[in-house]
């Protein structure tokens, strides 16, 4: 599906944007594994603080034209590397994940193996991930905020073994 959609830095006026995607209480469910209050603005603007200063995180907003659309973050759990993204509910649907995580890949973060990880019933997210030729590697159990519970999380590699 043809997007014209493209990846760039983010900037202070795009963070008002991501958190209104990032309140969403469909979204939340959907990701399970998200901070103790997601609409919490303070927490919320503490967070991109920390991680935009971050010399193992890298961000990418997703934009088409002057719309922004999601954001792709890579990041590091022991020296590897792990990919996370959020969608704005407005856009679901379009390939957008899909098309911007391929982006990602190929242009802004090509080390491999790449981890990715998602509650086992965002079956959404599993197929963007399968699509961009990802893996499933380990099921584990996770204490998900969101759900107020522990749930099935599912881990999943690009280029490993
Ligand atoms: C998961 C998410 C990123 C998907 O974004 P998207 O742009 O709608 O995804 P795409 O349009 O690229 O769809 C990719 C595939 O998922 C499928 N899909 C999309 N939404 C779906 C849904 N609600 N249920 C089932 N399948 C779905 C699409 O049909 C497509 O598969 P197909 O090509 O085989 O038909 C988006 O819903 C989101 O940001 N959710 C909230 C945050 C989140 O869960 N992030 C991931 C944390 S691990």
């Amino acid at each position: 599906m043809p997007q014209n959609l493209e990846l760039r830095e983010l900037v202070d006026s795009d963070l008002d944007v991501i958190f209104e995607f990032e309140c969403d209480p469909e979204s939340i469910q959907m990701a399970a594994f998200t901070s103790e209050d997601p609409t919490d603005h303070d927490g919320f603007m503490a967070h991109w603080t920390k991680i935009r200063a971050s010399p193992i995180v890298t961000i990418r907003c997703i934009v088409r034209g002057e719309e922004v659309l999601g954001s792709v973050i890579s990041f590091e759990v022991e020296g590897d590397p792990e990919i996370t993204y959020w969608i704005g509910r407005q856009y679901w649907g379009q390939g957008v994940a899909t098309e911007a995580l391929r982006l990602f890949l190929e242009t802004v973060d090509t080390r491999r193996p790449m981890r990715a990880r998602c509650a086992k019933d965002n079956v959404a997210s599993l197929r963007v991930l399968e699509k961009c030729g990802f893996k499933v590697v380990a099921e584990a159990r996770g204490f998900a905020n969101a759900r107020g519970t522990e749930i099935d999380e599912l881990e999943l590699e690009l280029g490993g073994e």
